[in-house]
């Protein structure tokens, strides 16, 4: 695996597979790592903290940096490049603000002021420097997912978004680089969310589901809950009992770490699980 640190050296192939990250790998970044080498032997890591999608200032300093990790774990899962871009690298003419519109201000937007429009406009420019032929993303950030899409189409259409399945601890909570950030007890009652995603599956009817969620996530007092909804995954509007394909999506803080996850409503697709 080569490592880049500087933008002239990004390879300039046709089909390369880009799997954006902020560095701080885990298992479920390895993931989309090994899906895109399935695509392509061109696999290209990047590895960039965006300052333009943290509204909290403590929030991006306690980030975690984990540069050598990344070194190893990206090379283990495949990658064949690993890019630390630097902002000239990737606005070379000054940042240009792309918008995630309306729907960028629901939901993860909402409690997280501009913070699409920093994720739209890093992947903009991101892609303008790799122009790759596949981009990866995990649905564990599924309204993340959803705006990139409509980004790119607009703005990058030759390149394909290829959706990925959340990677889970044994104990269900998607892994995700906060993880750490969460003492043993904390830990252990971070589960709730996946449980609740779980038993919303189960339920029939869309009240019941949500209703499960919400109980479910209410019981553990620990977790202090921002969101629970179920949306259409196709607009991401709150769905009704006739929507095809219902998302459920939770946020929420346990002493003071945020967490998301989300889960299809209609099937029960079996999530990749890993040991710790
Ligand atoms: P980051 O949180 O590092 O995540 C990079 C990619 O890994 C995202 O597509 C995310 O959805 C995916 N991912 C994270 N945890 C996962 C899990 N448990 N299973 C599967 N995939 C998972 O998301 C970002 O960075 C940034 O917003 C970025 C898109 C890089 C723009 O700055």
């Amino acid at each position: 695996m080569k490592v880049i640190r500087d933008a002239k050296e990004l390879p300039r192939a046709s089909d390369i597979a880009f799997v954006p990250t902020m560095g701080a790998l885990h298992a479920g970044h390895q993931s989309l790592i090994r899906r895109a080498r399935q695509l392509t032997e061109n696999v290209l890591v990047s590895a960039y903290i965006n300052p333009l999608q943290f509204e909290n200032k403590s929030d991006l300093a306690n980030y975690p940096k984990t540069p050598l990790n990344d070194e190893e774990l990206a090379s283990e899962a495949g990658a064949t490049y690993l890019w630390f871009p630097n902002e000239n690298d990737l606005y070379p003419t000054g940042i240009s603000e792309i918008s995630a519109g309306e729907i960028g201000q629901k939901f993860e937007g909402a409690s997280r002021t501009g913070h699409f429009n920093g994720v739209v406009t890093v992947v903009n420019a991101l892609f303008s420097a790799v122009q790759p032929r596949w981009a990866l993303f995990g649905e564990k950030d599924l309204q993340q997912l959803f705006l990139i899409k409509k980004m790119s189409e607009m703005l990058h259409p030759h390149i394909s978004i290829v959706a990925c399945e959340t990677v889970r601890d044994v104990d269900g909570l998607a892994l995700s680089s906060r993880n750490v950030r969460l003492n043993p007890s904390d830990r252990e009652a971070a589960a709730v969310i996946s449980r609740a995603l779980k038993s919303a599956q189960g339920e029939s009817e869309l009240s019941t589901k949500l209703q499960s969620l919400r109980e479910i996530l209410s019981s553990e007092k620990r977790f202090a809950l921002d969101y629970a909804e179920i949306v259409d995954g196709e607009t991401f509007e709150i769905a009704s009992e006739t929507t095809i394909d219902q998302r459920a999506i939770v946020a929420g803080w346990i002493n003071g770490v945020r967490l998301i996850d989300t889960m299809s409503m209609n099937s029960s697709r079996v999530n990749v699980l890993v040991s710790p």
